[in-house]
C-alpha cells in the first residue's frame, strides 16, 4: 500500500519535472519532499528504518537522516502538514489561496521560486519545528529527547549574569525568548516543568531540510544554486518566526492560593501565530539574487541596486522570481485562476470582488435555505417550531 502510494507520487513527481524544464530540476527540492512525505505517512502509522528508502522525493541526506532518525519522520509530515492548513488559513482571500490538498499544485507553487513559494517554505520548516519540539516534550521519544531544560540550565547553573550571554549565537534571537538575566532579576519563579523542546525541534528540522549548505563560487553556477538559496533562507525564518513567539508559561506552586512562587517552562505559540508573523514577512518579502561574496554564493536583495543598503536578514522571506498573477487558469503551472472564487462585494482589499476578480467583475448567488425557527415550549411536553426560510446572498467571480 505505501509502496503504491509512494510510486504515484514518484509519477507525479517525473510528470511535473517534464512539463516545467525551466529552473534547477536536477537540484533537490527539500521542502518538495515535505509536501510528498505528508501523502505518503497517511498510510503509515510507524515507519521503520527500512521505509525510508520507499518515501518519495527524499533526497540521499534525507534518506540517511530518516534511516537514523525514523521516529521522527511522523511529526515531520504531521507538522508540514499543520503549516499547509495554515498556508490555506491565511491565503483564503487571495487569487492564490495555498491549494494544500492539491499535491502537484503545491509542488508547482513551490518550484516557481515565488514568494508563495517563499511562504510555503516558511511555513513548512515551521511546523516540522513545532511538531519535532512537542513530541519530544510529550514523552513519546525519550531515547531522543525530553522536555526543554535550557533555561533551567542558563536560568540556574550559569547564574543570572552570564545567561544572556548564552543566547548571544546568531541562531538565537534573545527576542521573545526568555532569558536568564531578565527572569532572575524579576525573581518569584523557577525554571522547571516540562517546556517543549525548542532546540531540538530547530536542530532537526534544520538537519533534515538539509539548510547550512555553503556553495562556492568556483564550483557552482549562481542561477542553479538560487533556488537552494532561497530554500535555506525561508525555512530559516520559518523557524525563526517560531523562536520569536515562544511564551513563558507558569503555574502557582505552593499550598496556599496565594502564587508566592511559580514554576515556568518555555511553551511553543500556536501556528496560526506563526502564520500572521510570516504573513506579514511574505507581504515584505524581498527579491534576491545570488552574488559570489568572499567565498560563498550568498542572497543579495535586487533592491540593493537602488540604493537601498540593508542586507537580507535570517527573519526575512525571499524570492528569485516574481508572481504570475494567477488570474486565469494554467495547467502548466498549476494555477487555477480565480473564476467562481468567492469575493467579498465591498470590500476594497485582497478579498474584495474588484481585486480578487482581477476586474473580470462577478456575480451574486442566492442560496435558500429552511431552518427551525421561533420555537417555543408547550406545556407538557413538546417544543413547536415555525419553518423560517432565510436567503443569503454570495458573490463570485466571473
Ligand atoms: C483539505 O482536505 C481536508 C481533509 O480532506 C479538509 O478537511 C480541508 O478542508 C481541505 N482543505 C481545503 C483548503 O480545501
Ligand atoms: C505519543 O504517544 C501517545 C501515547 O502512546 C500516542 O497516543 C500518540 O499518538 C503519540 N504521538 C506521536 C506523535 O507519536
Ligand atoms: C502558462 O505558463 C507558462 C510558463 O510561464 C507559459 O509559458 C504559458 O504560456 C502559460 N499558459 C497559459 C495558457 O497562459
Amino acid at each position: 500500500m505505501a509502496i503504491l502510494i509512494a510510486l504515484a507520487l514518484v509519477a507525479v513527481q517525473i510528470s511535473t519535472k517534464v512539463q516545467l524544464t525551466s529552473g534547477s530540476s536536477s537540484l533537490s527540492f527539500h521542502s518538495m519532499a515535505a509536501i510528498q512525505i505528508v501523502q505518503s505517512m497517511r498510510a503509515l502509522k510507524t515507519l521503520g528504518p527500512e521505509q525510508c528508502e520507499h518515501l518519495p522525493g527524499l533526497s540521499d541526506h534525507q534518506k540517511a537522516w530518516c534511516r537514523q532518525h525514523h521516529v521522527f519522520m511522523q511529526p515531520i509530515a504531521q507538522g508540514t502538514r499543520l503549516g499547509l492548513e495554515e498556508c490555506s488559513r491565511q491565503f483564503h482571500y487571495q487569487r492564490w489561496n495555498c491549494p494544500m490538498n492539491n499535491s502537484m499544485a503545491i509542488q508547482n507553487a513551490l518550484r516557481l521560486d515565488t514568494a508563495e513559494a517563499a511562504f510555503l517554505q516558511s511555513i513548512q520548516s515551521a511546523g516540522m519545528m513545532q511538531a519535532v519540539a512537542r513530541v519530544c516534550s510529550r514523552g513519546n521519544v525519550t531515547e531522543w529527547c525530553g522536555c526543554d531544560d535550557s533555561p533551567q540550565y542558563r536560568a540556574g547553573q550559569r547564574g543570572s549574569s552570564s545567561g544572556a550571554t548564552s543566547l548571544s549565537s546568531a541562531n538565537r534571537p534573545a527576542q521573545g525568548e526568555p532569558t536568564g538575566a531578565a527572569d532572575a532579576t524579576a525573581g518569584k519563579f523557577v525554571w522547571g516543568g516540562c517546556g517543549d523542546n525548542v532546540d531540538t525541534g530547530y536542530a532537526y528540522g534544520r538537519q533534515f531540510l538539509g539548510d547550512g549548505q555553503v556553495f562556492s563560487p568556483t564550483t557552482s553556477q549562481p542561477n542553479e544554486v538560487a533556488s537552494q538559496l532561497m530554500a535555506q533562507q525561508n525555512h530559516e525564518a520559518g523557524r525563526q518566526a517560531v523562536r520569536a513567539s515562544i511564551r513563558r508559561t507558569c503555574k502557582c506552586i505552593g499550598l496556599t492560593g496565594a502564587c508566592t512562587s511559580k514554576i515556568c517552562w518555555r511553551s511553543l505559540p500556536t501556528i496560526q501565530i506563526v502564520g500572521e508573523i510570516l504573513m506579514e514577512n511574505y507581504r515584505n518579502a524581498r527579491q534576491v539574487k545570488v552574488k559570489a561574496k568572499k567565498n560563498a554564493l550568498r542572497l543579495t536583495p535586487l533592491d540593493r541596486d537602488e540604493g537601498v543598503k540593508t542586507r537580507i536578514v535570517a527573519t526575512e522571506l525571499s524570492y528569485v522570481r516574481q508572481s504570475p498573477d494567477y488570474c486565469r487558469p494554467n495547467t502548466t503551472l498549476s494555477i487555477s485562476g480565480t473564476r467562481g472564487r468567492q469575493c467579498q462585494e465591498l470590500s476594497t482589499g485582497d478579498d474584495g470582488c474588484e481585486l480578487l476578480c482581477c476586474g473580470r467583475g462577478y456575480y451574486a448567488k442566492r442560496t435558500v435555505t429552511t431552518k427551525k425557527c421561533k420555537c417555543r415550549f408547550h406545556w407538557c411536553c413538546r417544543v413547536v417550531c415555525d419553518q423560517c426560510i432565510s436567503a443569503e446572498e454570495t458573490f463570485h467571480c466571473n
